[in-house]
């Protein structure tokens, strides 16, 4: 990152939580370093990812839950928006959450021949593009930057709790926007359709709902970008009428009938995957279309989500 793209996010991001977010990436890193100084040095010795993928191959399942991890299925959504403007009736916004580019380069054309069969107006990308944190962010964005190009030319990101703040720039340079704290508008026939982004509320806490919602009417429709769902009630304060989230991958490793094992964030269980309402705030939480840690699930399919938007 150049000094002058310092500055830049700097600006956007407000000094306060610059600071914030990179002195929390720099104690992530440092931990990251350092994990397994402890008494057994276990986690260094057999990360909890290769030990979790020992378990599933002596138990001679490992080959079909990466199938499962790769065979991404296209989730058609439709969503009745009182204040949606005439002009956006039908409206297709594809949701990619959760891709995780560097864990299974396997998945990059997977994804990017889902996203290319399937017509779409806009999309938007729900954060975590990397899995690894540590390291050069080079192998991700190159992945990335395969999807990215067969996506419609209209599209936002949001970084979550796996990204870091140097990877907006380049983010940008392989035509993804990212929405820090920020929104951008659409426009049709004179009306406006608004999309918020907020950085990551779950690991960073470095969202602001709203500055990302400062200068929208409040009679317009507004959809949120959060990448995790815990910011649920904060977005229903703030007058979104429908909120996208991803972060939870839906448990990824989930027992028969979708129930996961282990959820990365502490919500209510209506809001860990697919669509719930809360406080007159519709919102919808992906299941993920990548997964992070290992490349497997189980009675959890990974997700391009269609969002087919009608007025009320
Ligand atoms: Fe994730």
């Amino acid at each position: 990152m150049t000094s002058i793209e310092e500055q830049h996010l700097r600006a956007r991001l407000g000094a306060d939580f610059f600071q914030k977010r990179l002195e929390r990436q720099a104690g992530k890193r440092a931990k990251l370093q350092h994990q397994g100084e402890g008494v057994f040095r276990l986690e260094r010795l057999v990360p909890f990812d290769a030990l979790l993928g020992g378990v599933f191959g002596i138990l001679r399942i490992r080959e079909l839950l990466r199938r499962r991890f790769l065979d991404v299925q296209v989730v058609r959504q439709e969503w009745r928006l009182p204040s949606l403007p005439a002009a956006f009736e039908g409206f297709r916004l594809m949701q990619l959450s959760d891709l995780h580019c560097d864990l299974d380069v396997e998945l990059t054309p997977v994804v990017e021949n889902l996203v290319k069969s399937t017509p779409h107006d806009a999309a938007v990308l729900t954060g975590d593009f990397r899995n690894g944190m540590e390291g050069d962010h080079g192998p991700c964005l190159r992945e990335l930057a395969r999807i990215c190009a067969a996506l419609a030319p209209v599209r936002f990101g949001i970084l979550g709790n796996h990204d870091f703040l140097e990877m907006v720039p380049e983010l940008e340079k392989i035509g993804l926007p990212v929405l820090l704290n920020e929104s951008a508008v659409l426009e049709r026939d004179g009306v406006r359709l608004w999309f918020s982004g907020i950085d990551d509320p779950h690991f960073y806490k470095t969202h602001d709902i709203a500055k990302a919602r400062a200068g929208i009417p409040s009679n317009e429709c507004a959809i949120l970008l959060s990448h995790s769902p815990e910011t649920f009630g904060e977005a229903a304060n703030a007058g979104f009428q429908l909120m996208l989230s991803g972060h939870t991958h839906g448990g990824q490793i989930c027992l028969p009938g979708g129930y996961p094992i282990v959820v990365p964030c502490r919500v209510p269980r209506k809001f860990i995957s697919g669509r719930w309402e809360h406080a007159g705030l519709k919102g919808y939480t992906s299941r993920g279309t990548g997964g992070c840690g290992i490349a497997a699930r189980w009675n959890c399919p990974p997700e391009i989500t269609l969002h087919i938007l009608r007025a009320a």
